[in-house]
């Protein structure tokens, strides 16, 4: 079924690759980096240095998976940004090389538009327009949505992501990286019993970084006072931040469908994974009458089925690039 497209992504840490056929995502394959964990973070020159190892074998997978051969592909999208530039040069150079070798169009895709995309991967789909918080480890963005080419983005973070947050209080609390996942199982086994600061800024924008120095300077007196404070309290600790997170997200992202009269949101990225998220998420649309939707764990994460998505809607409209693109690594929405 035409469109036939091999889609690459290459933006951060993971290298992956995907077809769609007809609008149906076929093959998603992509390969993680654990290199980054003994260093508590990304390090840019070492996850393009594994991109160029990951990325010939992951789209050779990603094209056996999908039973096709690279000569019936009818064009070759990637992620243009925004990201780390080392990383995404490694997609924006394979895609260009293959486009021009195979004499098929090539489709720049923005990866933040196509992790909203990645709704669309799979039924039921949410309906335009409609509101989407978008969280990762390097982004948070609250999105009005009325069509897949029209997005206006209504607020940002400030400061860290949502993602980061949970990053860098986890590694505070000794938790390895990404300590996001981490923090999630912990806060299951304990209760909010802590108060940390929570932003007051008046309008949909977030920020992070209060909390952080909060639970920095709480941390400090209860451990001087009791050296063994964690031992026994990391689980409600744990619980105590992940409150604070989730209800600062959804504060924000039920104001804005309430103001825009919306009644259809979605979530997405990596911190979408988040079983307090995604709960009080359910909730909170159950509580208003609201229809959610959360894509399927393996599109939450980066991955090149969402920028397959993205980069079919783009081929219908016949929004194609030339040898010329180079990578983007900060990219509005
Ligand atoms: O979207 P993503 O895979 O990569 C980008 O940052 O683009 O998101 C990764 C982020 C990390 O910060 C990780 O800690 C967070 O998502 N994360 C979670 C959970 N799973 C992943 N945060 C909280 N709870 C989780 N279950
Ligand atoms: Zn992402």
């Amino acid at each position: 079924m035409t469109p036939l497209i091999l889609a690459i992504e290459s933006s951060c840490d993971d290298t992956s690759a995907a077809v769609i056929s007809g609008g149906k995502v076929v093959s998603n394959i992509t390969a993680t980096q654990s290199i980054h964990e003994k260093y508590g973070g990304v390090i840019p020159e070492l996850a393009s240095r594994k991109h160029n190892i990951h990325i010939l074998p992951v789209i050779e997978e990603a094209l056996q998976e999908a039973n096709v051969s690279k000569m019936d592909l009818d064009a070759i999208a990637f992620t243009r940004g925004p990201g780390l530039l080392g990383s995404l040069l490694v997609g924006v150079m394979t895609a260009k090389s293959m486009a021009l070798a195979l004499d098929i169009p090539l489709i720049e895709v923005h990866h933040m538009r196509a992790h909203i995309m990645a709704h669309f991967i799979d039924d039921p789909v949410p309906e335009f327009p409609f509101i989407c918080l978008t969280v990762s480890g390097g982004h948070t963005q609250l999105v009005r949505v009325d069509s897949p080419e029209n997005m206006t983005l209504l607020g940002t973070t400030i400061d860290d992501a949502a993602g980061e947050a949970f990053d860098k209080i986890g590694k505070m609390l000794g938790l390895p990286y990404p300590a996001g996942p981490e923090i999630d199982k912990l806060a299951q086994k304990g209760s909010p019993i802590y108060e940390f600061s929570k932003a007051r800024i008046p309008s949909y924008d977030y920020s992070f970084s209060g909390l952080k120095t909060s639970v920095l300077y709480d941390l400090k007196k209860r451990l001087g006072e009791d050296p063994e404070f964690l031992d026994h309290q990391l689980e409600n600790v744990c619980a105590s931040v992940q409150t604070n997170i989730v209800d600062v997200l959804l504060r924000r992202l039920e104001q804005a469908c309430k103001d825009q009269n919306i009644t259809h949101l979605a979530l997405a990225g990596g911190v979408s994974a988040n079983s307090q998220l995604r709960s009080s998420f359910q909730e909170m649309c159950k509580k208003n009458g609201w229809n959610g939707f959360i894509p399927a764990f393996q599109y939450c994460t980066d991955n090149a089925g969402m920028i397959a998505m993205t980069a079919h809607f783009q081929y219908l409209n016949s929004d194609f690039s030339d040898q010329s693109v180079s990578p983007k690594a900060r990219w509005g929405i």
